[in-house]
């Protein structure tokens, strides 16, 4: 049974504040897979806590690229985040073979994942599950669980 770490709702207005207080938790794991259904906000939320961490790269989702890679400062440390996109694809084995499990691999960089249900299976324990839902045309609703 998952532990819920956090639950918030946001708009586009306080998406800033959100990511930070999100930020405030999730820091202590690597892996976070951002999960819902198309034009949920997964990429927006992704976007906007780049944003709190100070990314300079242009944050923008990586469809085609399948995965994208950022940088920022971690109190002097050069932080690594790769950031990914399944929905192209199948199943794990393709997952696999499009090298999405060697990114994830290395505890010293962090991975945040769209579309994790397309290969639940690769994600690394622990790892978070964030689960984000339209709760009004403006709204999102963000519960944060830790998959043990
Ligand atoms: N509170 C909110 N958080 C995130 N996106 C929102 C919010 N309110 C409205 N939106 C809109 O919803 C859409 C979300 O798109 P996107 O982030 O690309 O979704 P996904 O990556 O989940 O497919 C954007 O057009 C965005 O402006
Ligand atoms: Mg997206």
């Amino acid at each position: 049974m998952p532990t819920t770490l956090l639950q918030i709702s946001y708009s586009l207005g306080n998406i800033e504040s959100a990511a930070h207080q999100f930020w405030q938790s999730a820091h202590r794991y690597n892996i976070l897979a951002f999960s819902g259904e198309m034009g949920a906000g997964k990429t927006t939320f992704i976007h906007a806590l780049c944003n709190v961490l100070g990314v300079q790269d242009a944050v923008s989702s990586p469809t085609f690229a399948l995965v994208n890679e950022y940088h920022f400062d971690e109190a002097g440390t050069d932080r690594t985040i790769y950031h990914m996109d399944w929905y192209r694809l199948k199943d794990t084995q393709d997952a696999i073979d499009a090298g999405m499990e060697d990114n994830m691999l290395q505890n010293d960089k962090y991975s945040f994942v769209e579309w994790p249900e397309k290969a639940p299976e690769l994600l690394p324990r622990p790892h978070l599950w964030i689960a984000i839902e339209a709760t009004a045309p403006e709204e999102r609703e963000m519960t944060v669980s830790i998959m043990e």
